[in-house]
């Protein structure tokens, strides 16, 4: 009796770890692709995973499907560690009805989830699916509205982990994109509402499955995904590596490591980084890579709107979010994309108690008329909210410039910055000198061509040119000398403190120290409504 039972249950559990079977799991290899059970292998630390509702099976009986149950029904779900820490994890398994979510394997999944969420532990999606169960109609349907619901609720509470493997089509997409981060591998994954034979149909637009929806695209051109790796191996290598930084939940700190970079090292590089000339280019990265623990970034949204450079890193072994404008990429110029990826990257920070590091050297908002048509003054808005709205530590550094509007929204002081530093190099402004002279001494200087004419007789254009030259010269001299440096600011409090390069870390690291303990509240409500 005992034996059968026990036979009973490894018939089972061979035909769920089977899946799909040997044929379809070679077609899966054959692509580039590893099995569900070999990503939940590789994602988890070794002889740690729990299988959950390993024997679940769907209920349909159309289609012939009555005859055609495998235990697990396509879904892998369960919990284990990452580096020693518990992680949920669900893995959609391509093998059975091409990962397809059934009512049965959404249920699973809504099981992970409220249980992530009660036990405070992230979940991890490893998404490789057709969709909805076509089999199944309009169960699969709420099936998957069931699981969005979950991830809005999780949102916030626990940290949420897509990585894209395989099709993720339809609806299906909207999971992903509640998550709070995405993994796409190039060449196997590729995510659309609707793919290129609808397209086809509906707007007569030609377009292959890659360009569409493919890594590249989401990773450079939309922004919906955040990460990109090259294969499965290194996909899930990069969601441990993300999980490293990240608490478990919103009411736990974010994991410290023993930090062997001493705190107060000066590196002197950074004194010369900054170019003399203020519109002069230079690499934001190399800044970062020079103040943080030992030189290592975890950049996110790497190929997106790279005027802006956001990304986890460790001061004194502790996790913080890093924002900088990139001075390298369109001068580090704040336009819709880059509020968009930065906001959404703050907010994350915000939520999980991870300190906001920003490096501000910004000329302003980008103008012209798609920005404007696109509505960068609703996205605009977006970074400013969520930067003001923000109680984690905060402490910024200009390196450079700090003009107009995207001075105040950049962390400033006056929204609530715990510490604002600027270094000898910085330029806090209305706007750039140059734009500034042509508005404040546009008449003054015509009035010098006027006097010379007077003086001179008449001038050639040649003449012209260059006393205004010169005049101009003077005046944007003059400007700078008055407003483009940090004192103006430095004298009202706007920063707090006016430091040499080299002694940034050490001043950092000072200041994550005595937030440690901070306590800041925004008044009750509902929640904010942040300008979408
Ligand atoms: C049931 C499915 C399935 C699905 C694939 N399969 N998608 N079974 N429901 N949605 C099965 C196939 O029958 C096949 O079974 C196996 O999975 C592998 O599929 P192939 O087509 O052979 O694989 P491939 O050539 O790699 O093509 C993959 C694919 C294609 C591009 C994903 O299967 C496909 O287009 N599927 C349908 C996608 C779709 O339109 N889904 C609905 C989207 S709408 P066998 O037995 O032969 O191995 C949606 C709504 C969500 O999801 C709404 C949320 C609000």
């Amino acid at each position: 009796m005992e034996n059968r039972g026990v036979d009973e249950l490894a018939r089972r559990s061979r035909l769920a770890e089977e899946g799909g079977g040997r044929e379809r799991r070679e077609r899966q290899h054959a692509q580039g692709k590893l099995s569900a059970r070999e990503r939940i292998d590789l994602l988890l630390d070794d002889g740690t995973f729990e299988e959950t509702d390993k024997f679940v099976t769907h209920r349909c009986t159309d289609f012939g499907m009555a005859e055609n149950r495998i235990p697990g029904d396509g879904f892998v779900t369960g919990y284990g560690k990452v580096e020693g820490r518990t992680v949920f994890v669900f893995a959609q398994d391509f093998t059975v009805f091409g990962g397809s979510l059934s009512e049965s394997n959404a249920a699973k999944i809504v099981k992970l989830m409220d249980m992530a969420m009660r036990v405070g532990a992230p979940i991890v999606g490893l998404n490789d699916s057709g969709g909805a169960r076509i089999q199944e109609g309009v169960v699969s349907l709420a099936g998957y509205a069931d699981i969005f619901l979950r991830n809005t609720l999780a949102s916030g509470v626990v940290p949420q982990i897509s990585a894209i493997l395989g099709p993720c089509a339809g609806g299906a997409v909207y999971s992903p994109a509640i998550t709070d981060f995405t993994f796409m591998v190039d060449k196997t994954s590729y995510m659309f509402v609707t793919g290129p034979d609808v397209i086809k149909t509906v707007t007569h637009e030609e377009v292959t499955k890659e360009k569409l929806g493919g890594a590249t695209t989401h990773n450079e051109v939309s922004g919906v995904a955040h990460f990109m790796a090259h294969n499965d191996q290194e996909c899930v290598a990069m969601v441990r590596e993300l999980l490293s930084f990240l608490p478990s939940n919103n009411l736990d700190d974010p994991p410290r490591r023993a930090c062997t970079d001493p705190i107060d090292r000066a590196d002197r590089e950074l004194d010369t980084l900054v170019p003399a000339e203020s519109n002069q280019p230079y690499n934001i990265k190399l800044v970062i890579e020079r103040l943080v623990d030992d030189g290592y970034f975890f950049e996110v949204h790497e190929h997106f709107a790279r005027n802006i450079v956001i990304g986890f890193a460790r001061m004194n072994g502790r996790p913080v979010g890093i924002v900088a404008n990139q001075p390298a990429f369109l001068a580090g110029v704040l336009d819709i994309d880059a509020s968009v990826k930065a906001a959404r990257f703050v907010r994350f920070c915000d939520a999980f108690n991870i300190p906001l590091i920003t490096l501000e050297d910004v000329p302003g908002f980008l103008p012209g008329v798609q920005q404007e048509y696109g509505g960068i003054i609703r996205h605009g808005a977006k970074l400013l909210f969520a930067f003001a709205e923000a109680t984690v530590p905060k402490l910024t550094v200009i390196t450079r410039k700090a003009y107009g509007g995207a001075y105040c929204v950049m962390s400033s002081k006056h929204i609530r910055t715990d510490l604002n530093l600027a270094w000898p190099t910085a330029e806090i402004a209305v706007m750039g000198p140059e734009g500034a002279v042509n508005i404040v001494y546009g008449r003054e200087l015509e009035q010098v061509l006027k006097q010379a004419e007077v003086d001179n007789g008449p001038l050639s254009d040649e003449r012209k040119a260059e006393l205004l030259a010169a005049a101009r010269s003077e005046k944007v001299h003059e400007f700078r000398e008055q407003f483009a440096n940090p004192y103006v600011a430095a004298e009202r409090g706007y920063v707090d403190a006016v430091i040499l390069p080299h002694e940034t870390r050490r001043r950092l690291i000072a200041a994550l120290e005595m937030l440690d303990g901070k306590r800041d509240k925004n008044p009750p409500k509902k929640h904010g409504n942040i300008p979408l």
